[in-house]
């Protein structure tokens, strides 16, 4: 049983988060997508909540996350931000939005800070788009890295399997967090590749390194909701700690309201008008 140790009050920004690393808080960071979920999250003290493009898969259905659109993330994260008083709410810049040059990747951030209310965008990639974060966070808007696995580049790649095992991407990967930070980006999610890897990149740079598959060297560490909860049952990576078997449950209580419905159990007097 751990300690609870959240401050539920105090609203949580980027220069907190940079304290918490400072002072070796770690930083709990998860995915939401909708209004119900990202006020129990929030309710629960939650440092973090993503507006992952996993919404493709988890919301959408898709295969991966390149289907989701700027109005969809948008959408998404004007639905997060009504539910949200404490946690730092950070949205994803989905899949060609940002990669074809820097102008374009600002006008689509914007969109997102002006619709969505959002604090902060993430963004995929290293020295590749180095132009185009730059620019965003020109015009003031917190950006988030994200190394290692990129599943926007799923197509590139091939597989999920644990990025920067060779000395050459592990030492680009490296170079890659020391320029995000030198530019001006707030925190870095580092995502699938060797715990030894992510701790070193996590005592290079005085940025949080948020992980996911990445170890436990790192200053936070981040999931997706629906797969920790187990609402999500057919992802089962050796990275996921699942906390609850929600999948189960709702199986459970769909069941009984059928058979109280077919036997005419439900509704009851009491339940009635
Ligand atoms: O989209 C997402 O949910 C993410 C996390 C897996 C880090 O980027």
């Amino acid at each position: 049983m751990s300690t609870n140790t959240v401050d539920n009050k105090r609203k949580v920004t980027t220069r907190r988060l940079s304290e918490m690393k400072r002072r070796g808080e770690k930083i709990s960071m998860l995915t939401a997508y909708d209004y119900s979920s990202a006020r129990l999250l929030d309710e629960a003290g939650i440092d973090v909540i993503l507006v992952g493009d996993s919404a493709s898969n988890v919301m959408a259905g898709n295969v991966t996350t390149l289907p989701i659109t700027l109005d969809q993330m948008i959408y998404h994260g004007k639905s997060v931000m009504k539910a949200v008083n404490r946690a730092l709410v950070i949205v994803d810049m989905p899949f060609g939005t940002y990669q074809g040059n820097s102008k374009e990747a600002l006008a689509s951030a914007i969109r997102i800070m002006k619709e969505s209310h959002a604090e902060a965008v993430k963004i995929e990639g290293g020295s590749e788009i180095r132009e185009s974060i730059e620019r965003i966070l020109c015009a003031g808007i917190p950006v988030c890295g994200h190394l290692g696995l990129t599943p926007q580049s799923i197509n590139k790649f091939g597989t999920y399997t644990v990025r920067a095992r060779e000395e050459a991407e592990a030492a680009k990967l490296i170079e890659d967090a020391k320029m995000l930070e030198e530019i001006g980006c707030f925190a870095i999610v580092i995502e699938k590749v060797p715990a030894e890897l992510a701790r070193k990149v996590a005592e290079s740079v005085s940025i949080p390194i948020i992980g996911i598959g990445a170890g436990g060297g790192v200053d936070g560490q981040v999931l997706v909701m629906h797969d920790m909860l187990g609402i999500n049952t057919g992802f089962s990576p050796r990275f996921l700690r699942r906390y609850a078997n929600l999948a189960e449950i709702i199986d459970g209580a769909v069941k009984n309201y059928i058979a109280d419905v077919k036997s005419s159990d439900f509704p009851n007097e009491s339940e009635s008008y």
